[in-house]
C-alpha cells in the first residue's frame, strides 16, 4: 500500500540531492569557465556567484536532503545504522561536509576577498589564482562521496 507521508520525505529527498549536486558541480563549471576570460571583473563578478549559489542551493541542497531523508527513514521505522546503503550514504555525506566546511569554505572566504579587491579591474593576485585551484580540485574530491552516495541509495546494497 503507498504511503504518501513517506513518498512526500522522499520526494524532497530526492529534489534535495539534484538542488545539492547539480549546484556543487555546475557552479564549479562557471566558475572555472569565468576564470578562464582571466579578465578580473568577470572573474570577481563569478566568485561572488559562488557565494551567493552556496547560500540559496547548496543550503536549501543540505536541508532538503537531510529532512527528506531522516523523515523518511523514521517515518517509516527503518533503521539508521542496519544496512550498509543507509550507514554508508550518511558517511559519505559526512565526509564530503567535512571536506566543503573544513577545505572549501576557507578557500571560498579567501578568494572573496580578494575578488573584491580586483572587482574594480586591478590585477589578480598569484594567491588567487593557487586557491582557485586548489578550490576546483578539492571540489572534484567533494563531489566523489556524494556522488557514491547516489550510487548506493539506488542500489541499496
Ligand atoms: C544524510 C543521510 C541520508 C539519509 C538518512 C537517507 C535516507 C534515504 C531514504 C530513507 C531513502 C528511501 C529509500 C527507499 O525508499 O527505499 C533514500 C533514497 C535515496 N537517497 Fe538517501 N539518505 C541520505 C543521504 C543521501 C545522500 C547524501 C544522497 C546523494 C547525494 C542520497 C541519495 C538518495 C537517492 C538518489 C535516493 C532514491 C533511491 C531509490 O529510492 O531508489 N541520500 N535515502
Amino acid at each position: 500500500m503507498s504511503d504518501q507521508i513517506y513518498d512526500v520525505f522522499k520526494f524532497l529527498h530526492v529534489v534535495g540531492v539534484v538542488v545539492l549536486v547539480g549546484n556543487v558541480t555546475i557552479t564549479a563549471f562557471w566558475k572555472a569557465f569565468s576564470d578562464m576570460t582571466r579578465d578580473p571583473r568577470i572573474v570577481a563578478h563569478a566568485q561572488r556567484g559562488v557565494t551567493v549559489s552556496d547560500f540559496i542551493f547548496t543550503a536549501v541542497g543540505i536541508v532538503l536532503v537531510m529532512v527528506g531523508g531522516y523523515g523518511a527513514a523514521i517515518h517509516k521505522g527503518i533503521p539508521l545504522f542496519s544496512s550498509f546503503w543507509l550507514v554508508s550514504g550518511q558517511l559519505l555525506f559526512a565526509v564530503s561536509g567535512m571536506m566543503w566546511l573544513g577545505i572549501l569554505i576557507p578557500l571560498q572566504i579567501r578568494q572573496a576577498r580578494a575578488a573584491r579587491g580586483f572587482a574594480d579591474g586591478s590585477p589578480i593576485p598569484d594567491s588567487y589564482w593557487r586557491d582557485a585551484k586548489r578550490w576546483l580540485v578539492w571540489g572534484i574530491v567533494a563531489t566523489v562521496p556524494l556522488v557514491a552516495a547516489i550510487f548506493v541509495m539506488v542500489v541499496k546494497i
